[in-house]
């Protein structure tokens, strides 16, 4: 079979404080922001941070109710999920789901820089949210 990971899309980390974790890497690390993003749907804000053809996405929830609130809450900051990039989610999405991995999203959704995104539960992936990313024609090209 081949693999339905292209490439790593994005590394996510969630923080308490967006300003100071960007700062951080800055003056850190060098790395600067290239992308930001509030996606309303999830109730997190994004900063991304392009590491070769990748990025670093640290997010911080929004609002009370958002999933990264509820993670910051129980696990405290640090790693949260992985996103590998696919070819094409619809598909890839069926075919982790065929092979018995537990899935969040039925259905592919739209993501932040226009990508279409789904998320694989952490039960059947050893502790770790999955997310399946299909850049748009116009991002992927451009890698922005
Ligand atoms: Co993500």
């Amino acid at each position: 079979m081949e693999s339905l990971l292209t490439d790593i899309d994005h590394v996510a980390i969630a923080v308490h404080d967006l300003d100071a974790a960007v700062a951080w890497y800055a003056e850190i690390m060098g790395a600067k922001v290239v992308h930001r993003e509030d996606v309303v749907s999830d109730g997190v804000r994004e900063a991304l941070i392009r590491v070769g053809d990748s990025y670093i996405q640290l997010l911080t929830p929004t609002r009370a109710d958002s999933t990264v609130a509820a993670f910051l809450e129980r696990r405290g900051e640090g790693l949260h999920h992985v996103g590998f990039r696919v070819a094409n989610c619809s598909a890839a999405l069926d075919a982790v789901r065929a092979s018995g991995a537990r899935v969040i999203d039925e259905v592919p959704r739209p993501g932040s820089r226009a990508t279409t995104i789904a998320f694989v539960h952490p039960t059947t992936s050893f502790g770790t949210l999955i997310e399946l990313v299909e850049e748009s024609v116009s991002t992927s090209s451009t890698h922005q």
